[in-house]
């Protein structure tokens, strides 16, 4: 299986930096390692210009960081699976920890819109986790075989598993410096894995599960190691072309 290295640029960077960036980026790493995936995704306003910097370079895709579950419509501030699409990325995150506690969006809507992407032709990376206190409280596999089940409902059939990507961000570990232990890595991917079986037999197999929060050049190359790890979704260590290049080469 590719491993998948994603890049969440969140609300940094126009389009002039996405640009400079993505072409640093290419100028450093020559060719993506045979095996792995890249997947920028800048603000909304820096899709069409990154889409471009990336020029069709082997391995590297672009996606946007939300979207809205409908065609069109009366949804100000909103866009489509299909506005995404015609910017030529080809890749959405749903689900962010930050856009479920900063932005309140609760599970259904999550659903609403991991679905709807997958039936749009996005590939869909649908980001889960828990918070400290979740976890404190041994909640953990409540928690994420809840988030996992409760976006998955109605799925497309037939379905390519391939085009769907469970991203495993503890709460507690985005943007804090602080990683996830190895074991606590495993546990979590382990009970991920064992979710996405209940709901598509054999095919869970292809999902690729990655692990967020904190990845540096330092700790990528031992999490991409670890079982069930198919890939790392990055937010401050991606900023800079340099170090996200050393984590795509882990
Ligand atoms: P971080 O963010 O790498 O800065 O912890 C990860 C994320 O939010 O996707």
């Amino acid at each position: 299986m590719q491993k998948l290295i994603a890049a969440n640029w969140k609300m940094f960077k126009n389009s002039l930096e996405a640009t400079e960036t993505i072409q640093e980026f290419k100028n450093i790493i020559k060719k993506v390692p045979k095996k792995r995936d890249v997947v920028f995704f800048p603000s909304f306003i820096a899709l069409e210009a990154s889409v471009k910097a990336i020029d069709s370079f082997g391995n590297i895709f672009c996606g946007a960081q939300d979207v809205f579950p409908s065609k069109e419509g009366p949804y100000t501030g909103e866009i489509s699976p299909e506005m995404i699409l015609n910017t030529g990325a080809s890749w959405v995150l749903v689900g962010h920890s930050e856009r479920r506690h900063l932005l309140s969006e609760k599970e259904e809507f999550i659903a609403k819109k991991t679905i709807f992407s997958l039936f749009s032709g996005l590939n869909t990376i649908l980001c889960v986790g828990e918070t400290l206190h979740n976890r404190e409280s041994g909640k953990l596999y409540d928690e994420l075989n809840r988030q996992v089940s409760s976006a998955l409902k109605g799925l497309p059939t037939p379905f390519d598993p391939r085009t769907l990507v469970v991203a495993y961000e503890p709460v507690w570990a985005i943007g804090t410096g602080k990683t996830a232990q190895n074991v606590d890595i495993i546990e979590a991917h382990t009970i991920i894995r064992d979710s996405l079986k209940d709901i598509l037999g054999n095919g869970a197999a292809q999902i690729r599960i990655l692990y967020g929060g904190s990845v540096k050049p330092e700790n990528a190359g031992e999490i991409l190691k670890l079982d069930n790890v198919d890939g790392l979704l990055v937010g401050g260590a991606s900023l800079q072309a340099e170090s996200f290049s050393k984590i795509v080469s882990a």
